[in-house]
């Protein structure tokens, strides 16, 4: 088992940004690699369940890497991200959905992935996508996005109309916590979920 350090694996893509022609390519390559040793990032990050959801380990105009851990029995809601990105999973499992845009604004349903320990995806800057978390375990994954994450303005869309709207996250957050909190009671011996 290698060694996994979280300030490496940040350096090493803020230098593919800063020096490769296709950083996002760059990037995948690193993810991959990375992900590949599930072990030695469980080994340096500390237990998955005790994690908070999501930590950030990078954000700054150029780039945004995340670790996020997110509970079982999720559905979120589709959206973009307006800049590119790839995702390597190192526990569980997070099945991905795709979409196609259509000119009201509103998306449809196209294709999906599942992606299981050691899988990685990566997302061009118009990519729409909803993710969902089947099973009972926590998912654990990196994030690396080229761009600043949080202040790019987003759009999210109705799970019932597929109609677009501003994306809030809040909202999302909220949606993650009550299933993290439902989870840490299952995961908590003697008591009933
Ligand atoms: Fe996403």
């Amino acid at each position: 088992m290698a060694r996994f350090d979280k300030d490496e694996l940040v350096s090493a893509c803020l230098t593919a940004v800063r020096s490769e022609t296709d950083p996002r390519r760059a990037v995948k390559e690193i993810v991959e690699r990375t992900v590949a040793d599930p072990a030695a990032i469980d080994a340096a990050v500390r237990d998955r369940t005790e994690s908070p959801m999501m930590t950030i380990w990078h954000r700054s105009e150029e780039l945004t890497v995340l670790h996020i851990v997110w509970p079982p029995d999720v559905d979120l809601f589709a959206h973009d991200h307006n800049m590119w990105a790839n995702i390597g999973i190192y526990g569980g499992r997070e099945d991905n959905f795709f979409y196609r845009r259509l000119e009201d604004g509103r998306i449809e349903p196209n294709t999906e992935k599942t992606l299981l320990v050691r899988d990685t995806v990566s997302l061009g800057p118009d990519v729409v996508h909803s993710v969902a978390n089947p099973t009972r375990e926590w998912t654990a994954a990196l994030h690396v996005y080229g761009g600043e994450f949080f202040t790019t303005p987003r759009t999210m869309w109705s799970k019932d109309t597929h109609e677009p709207m501003k994306l809030d996250v809040a909202f999302i957050r909220e949606r993650l916590e009550a299933a993290a909190s439902k989870a840490r009671v299952a995961d908590t011996p003697g008591e009933a979920p």
